[in-house]
């Protein structure tokens, strides 16, 4: 059974261990402009040892912005400013996977092109929270805003918005992407059994209802290939507001099994009941090894917290191939040297999570 630092090989992309980067949103972008820039490379680079990165969620469109200063990929500078990033990370050895993002209905107007309302599968409101930031640089929790239904004409332009994020993403020296079908934004939103009742060829039925997803894969590898494309999601996860649905079981194995055919670089799979509940929480072990099998491609794991031991023990288990760290990856730069020397890891400050500067971004020392 492979260590976590052991290789692995991603379709043909070598990675030089199974400590993967997590998404990890920071709230750093210029604005306006929503570009990163060398803050950005620096954080990502002191991360190159990461056997790959997989940036923070980087939204597809104006319209797919749900938080303040959260970076995209659809302009020119956003391509500039992430072309600093990746050259940085690739010559410090690193990998890096962009997280395409559309958040959907968990938005406020406040981030809409125009003040529009946010869109989503449904006009149902999120009983989520957003955060918007006020002219002197204050952040504030708000609820989200009411959305809009996409009318069945858009669709064809939403998934060419996710088209023309990958070839952006192309141009920026990416070495592959991760569709962001996870946490309750857009995608999991159109999965969903309980919000997404439209009644044409986009919602409703359990087919129709991975359509988006599906498209989206297929778009975004007309510029990546299968084989440096890859999905997060997040089984029986109800963040943002979306209640579980009696299929949402049978709805992860056929995704999963939609996925597998198409020979994707990875599947992450957050698991948002782990360690607490063990693995007999909503997303059980057993659905885990189904998927697994379903997808029969490399499987990345997550959600262990500081549970270093419970990432390796599920390794061995034959659950996943490679896991990835969030938190972890925050305050330990340098994180698969440490594991790798059994050296101590250093903790996390949640109050700089978000915004705006190099504190509690890129000030954690390697050790
Ligand atoms: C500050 C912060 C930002 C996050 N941003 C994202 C994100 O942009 N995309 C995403 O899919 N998940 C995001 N997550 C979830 C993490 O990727 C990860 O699933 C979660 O932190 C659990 O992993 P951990 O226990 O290793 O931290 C975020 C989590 C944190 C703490």
């Amino acid at each position: 059974m492979p260590l976590l630092q052991d290789a692995i090989t991603l379709r043909g992309l070598v990675c030089p261990n199974r400590i993967f980067m997590a998404p990890l949103t920071r709230q750093r972008a210029k604005a306006p402009g929503d570009a990163p820039y060398e803050l950005h490379a620096e954080y990502y680079a002191q991360r190159a040892a990461f056997g790959a990165i997989i940036t923070e969620a980087t939204q597809i469109s104006p319209e797919g912005k749900g938080y303040p200063q959260t970076p995209g990929i659809y302009s020119d500078e956003q391509i500039a400013g992430w072309r600093l990033v990746t050259d940085r990370v690739r010559a410090a050895g690193g990998r890096m996977f962009l997280q395409l993002w559309h958040v959907g209905r968990v938005s406020h107007v406040a981030h809409q092109p125009n003040g529009q309302p946010p869109v989503a599968p449904v006009a149902a409101r999120s009983k989520g929270y957003v955060s918007i930031r006020h002219p002197d640089g204050r952040r504030e929790r708000v609820e989200a805003s009411m959305p809009r239904a996409l009318e069945t004409h858009e669709m064809g332009r939403l998934v060419e918005d996710f088209a023309h994020a990958a070839r952006c993403a192309k141009a920026a020296g990416f070495d592959g992407v991760q569709v962001h079908a996870a946490n309750s934004y857009l995608i999991n939103q159109f999965l969903s059994g309980t919000l997404n009742t439209r009644d044409d060829a986009w919602g409703g039925t359990l087919e129709n209802r991975m359509r988006l997803l599906l498209h989206v894969v297929d778009a975004v590898a007309d510029s990546f290939g299968y084989a440096r494309t890859a999905v997060r999601l997040s089984p029986m996860g109800s963040a943002n507001d979306l209640p579980p649905a009696a299929d949402d079981e049978e709805l992860m194995r056929c995704v999963a099994t939609e996925l597998g055919k198409r020979r994707l670089a990875f599947l992450e799979l957050f698991n948002h009941y782990w360690p607490k509940e063990q693995w007999n929480g909503p997303f059980k072990e057993s659905l885990c090894r189904e998927m697994k099998a379903r997808f029969d491609g490399p499987v990345v794991l997550n959600g262990y917290s500081t549970d270093v031991a419970a990432a390796q023990s599920d390794l061995d288990r034959g659950l996943g191939d490679a896991v990835s760290f969030g938190k972890l990856a925050i305050s330990n730069p340098d994180l698969p040297a440490r594991l790798a020397r059994g050296a101590a890891l250093a903790p996390w400050d949640d109050t700089t999570f978000y915004g705006d500067d190099g504190r509690g971004y890129t000030d954690y020392p390697a050790s």
